[in-house]
């Protein structure tokens, strides 16, 4: 009963989708779980380089099927556009099915996002105004639209009038915004509906009956684990759970069914948005990392905030997701470093905190105490063998493991999706 969930071990960014393509080669399924389109995984695979936002990266296999699950909240325009693009590029999406239970991303939450960035001025979150958190707002508020809704016609319409009666009423009276057209907003998702009406299905029997055939399920995560709501830098998190529990309710799998959670780590730190960041990197180095690796959002192009690998963070984020193993990306980052320094503490009010702290303020004054490791000289981008790496190489990912207390298993280096090496210590 092989049911894999793969989860952000970082602040979003960590090479989920890279990790996912190379290795939903083994796999008969694919399910996305939380997030939205505020995702973007890049993959490089012999059709070309993609980013997805909602599809899952197991598309590019045909025999795997695709799930986009309950816990993800969908904008029809955006996974309209996704397919069309993968078509595109001879990547059919046949095999993608979406969950009728999964909530819609109306057009009035990607206004309300940027709005409500808007007034929060300084305090913004940075969020990337897909419409994310309104969305999920609506879904708790029990106000939300769900995908399989747009194949009931009637009873949408009646649903979305009493929604945007009260969200036109917020949309002028708090921001001077003349509010939208019910029969437009109407007009538009109906004619999506019928568009996606082949892949919107009830998804949970088609994926108890993979498991009950022994099939391999991969959870594909999105955004990382300091990004939780629960747990995360509150308030500069998403408004979903990345974590390995998100996985389950996401999906509709029992936490009991899944036999081993990967954790994906960069062998440095990026976060992208607002939010307290420990090890980041406001000099030269910060800078050279960020171009060096690319270091710019997939779904937004902003710059990401770059620093060392932040082991509190990360053995925290260990815990939270009961992680099994870590795959570890982007190591050829460091490929002519002459020393890499990974935090190991953080000095606080005259102590040195081991755990990540609850308060966000205090994660803001937290100062990084640095070890120093030895770097190397050689270019690993295209080696194949854990032993055939650099020995200071080699010895970065004993130390990684060890902070985290959790195995590294897997090690990427460089975009493609053959550049992953296994690893047993
Ligand atoms: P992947 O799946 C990096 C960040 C945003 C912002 C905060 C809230 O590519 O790892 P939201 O739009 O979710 O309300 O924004 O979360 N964020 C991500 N950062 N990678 C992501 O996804 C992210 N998804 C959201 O930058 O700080
Ligand atoms: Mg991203």
């Amino acid at each position: 009963m092989p049911v894999v969930a793969l989860v952000g071990g970082q602040w979003g960014d960590e090479g989920k989708g890279k990790v996912i393509d190379s290795i939903a080669a083994r796999a008969n399924m694919v399910v996305r779980f939380a997030g939205g389109d505020n995702a973007g995984h890049t993959t490089v695979n012999p059709y070309g380089t993609f980013r997805l936002h909602l599809i899952p990266s197991g598309v590019f296999y045909k025999s795997v099927r695709c799930i986009i699950g309950n816990g993800v909240v969908v904008n029809p325009a955006v996974l309209l556009r996704e397919i069309a693009e993968l078509k595109e590029h001879g990547v059919s999406a046949d095999n993608l099915l979406v969950s009728d239970r999964a909530h819609l991303i109306m057009p009035y939450h990607t206004l309300l996002d940027r709005l409500e960035e808007e007034r929060r001025g300084q305090g913004a979150i940075g969020t990337t105004q897909r419409g994310i958190g309104p969305a999920f707002v609506d879904k708790v508020a029990r106000t939300g639209l769900r995908v399989g809704d747009l194949l009931y016609p009637g009873m949408f319409r009646e649903r979305l009038e009493c929604v945007m009666e009260q969200k036109n009423a917020l949309l002028t009276s708090m921001y001077g915004h003349p509010g939208l057209s019910v029969d437009e907003v109407y007009e538009q998702y109906i004619a999506f509906g019928k568009q996606l009406r082949a892949h919107i299905t009830d998804t949970l029997p088609v994926i108890h009956e993979a498991m009950n055939r022994g099939e391999i399920i991969l959870l594909e995560g999105a955004q990382g684990a300091l990004l939780d709501t629960d747990l995360g830098t509150y308030p500069y998190v998403t408004s979903s759970s990345p974590l390995a529990g998100g996985a389950t309710t996401g999906s509709g799998i029992g936490p009991t069914a899944i036999s081993s959670v990967i954790g994906v780590f960069k062998a440095y730190a990026t976060r992208v948005g607002g939010g307290p960041m420990p090890t980041e990197l406001k000099d030269e180095m910060g800078q050279f990392i960020r171009e060096k690796a690319g270091e710019y959002g997939a779904t937004t192009g902003r710059p990401r905030r770059c620093g060392w690998f932040d082991a509190v963070a990360g053995r925290f984020s260990v815990l939270i997701n009961g992680m099994t193993e870590v795959a570890l990306t982007h190591l050829d980052i460091f490929d002519g470093f002459s020393s890499i320094k990974v935090c190991t503490g953080y000095r606080v009010g005259g102590k040195t905190l081991k755990a990540f702290p609850p308060r966000v303020e205090t994660v803001a004054e937290c100062q990084p105490v640095y070890e120093e490791f030895p770097g190397w000289t050689e270019c690993t981008e295209d080696i194949d063998r854990f032993s055939l790496l650099p020995a200071n190489a080699q010895a970065y990912i004993r130390t990684i493991a060890r902070l985290l207390g959790c195995p590294v298993t897997l090690v990427s280096m460089g975009p493609k999706r053959e550049q992953m090496i296994e690893v047993r210590l």
